[in-house]
C-alpha cells in the first residue's frame, strides 16, 4: 500500500469542478498537475513539485482519505464536510471556489408553507441527510429523509418525495425541472483540510503551500 511519507506530500482532489476550480490554486503554490486526470485513468499524479502527488478520488471521499492519512491534505465543499462530521481534519482555509448554497426546493405550486404549518409530515430527498437532518430539526419540521445519491431533482417530478435539499448554484436545475427553491439552509463553498497529525510532522513542506493558497483565496 503506498501512504505518504515523512518527505511528501499528498494532495486528495476530486475530478470536474474542484479540479478546475483549483487550478489558479495549484500554480500559485508551485504544485501544478503536470498530466490531465480528465484524459487519464490513472489515480495518482506527478506536480511541478517532485515532493508533492495528487490523488484523485470522488469529491464524497475526499476527507475520509484526509482523516486517515492516507492524503495529507485535500480539498471538499461544506457540503461534504458538514456530512463527514471533520473527524481528525484541520479545516484552515476556506477557498472561496466552488461556490453555491443548500436549498430546500418543491415542485412549482406546491404550498411548502402551509405543509409546514399543518405539522404534515414530508418525505425529503436528499444527497445530504445530515445538514437536512439538522435543518428540519431546528424547525421543528417532521421529514422522512430519503437518502439519494444524483439526479436529487428527479424525486418530486416522480412522487418519491414531496421536497428535496439539494445545491444550487444557478438555478438551472431547479428550472429545468419545475421546482422552485423556498429556503436557504446554508452557503457552501470548498475548503483546505490538512491531516492534524500531517500539519505537525510535515509543517516544513505543507506551510508554503497553505500561505500561497491563503494568498489566492484572499484576492
Ligand atoms: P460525488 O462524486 O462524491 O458524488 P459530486 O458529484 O457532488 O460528488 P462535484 O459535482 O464535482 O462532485 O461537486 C464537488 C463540490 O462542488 C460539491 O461538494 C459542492 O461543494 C460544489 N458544487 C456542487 N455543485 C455545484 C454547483 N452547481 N456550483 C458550484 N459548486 C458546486
Ligand atoms: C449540482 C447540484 C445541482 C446543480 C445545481 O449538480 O447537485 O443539481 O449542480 O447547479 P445549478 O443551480 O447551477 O443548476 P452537478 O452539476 O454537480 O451534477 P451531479 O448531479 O453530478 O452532482
Amino acid at each position: 500500500m503506498q501512504k505518504a511519507n515523512n518527505d511528501e506530500l499528498i494532495l486528495a482532489l476530486s475530478k470536474g469542478r474542484i479540479l478546475e476550480e483549483t487550478a489558479a490554486l495549484l500554480d500559485a503554490a508551485g504544485i501544478a498537475l503536470t498530466e490531465d486526470p480528465e484524459t487519464s485513468r490513472k489515480l495518482i499524479f506527478p506536480t511541478q513539485n517532485p515532493k508533492v502527488k495528487v490523488i484523485i478520488v470522488r469529491a464524497s471521499d475526499v476527507p475520509t482519505y484526509v482523516q486517515y492519512g492516507a492524503a495529507d491534505f485535500g480539498i471538499a465543499g461544506k457540503d461534504v464536510l458538514q456530512e463527514h462530521g471533520g473527524a481528525g481534519l484541520y479545516q484552515p482555509i476556506d477557498l472561496n471556489i466552488a461556490k453555491c448554497h443548500l436549498a430546500v426546493a418543491v415542485p412549482k405550486g406546491y404550498d411548502y408553507q402551509n405543509a409546514v404549518r399543518k405539522g404534515a409530515r414530508l418525505r425529503v430527498a436528499t444527497k445530504y441527510v445530515q445538514a437536512a437532518r439538522e435543518h428540519f430539526a431546528a424547525k421543528g419540521v417532521h421529514v422522512d429523509l430519503i437518502k439519494l445519491y444524483g439526479s436529487i431533482e428527479l424525486a418530486p417530478l416522480v412522487g418519491l418525495s414531496e421536497a428535496i435539499v439539494d445545491l444550487v448554484s444557478t438555478g438551472n436545475t431547479l428550472r429545468a425541472n419545475d421546482l422552485v427553491e423556498v429556503e436557504h439552509i446554508a452557503d457552501i463553498s470548498s475548503r483546505l483540510v490538512v491531516n492534524q497529525a500531517a500539519l505537525k510532522l510535515k509543517r516544513d513542506l505543507l506551510q508554503p503551500i497553505l500561505d500561497a493558497f491563503s494568498k489566492v483565496a484572499a484576492g
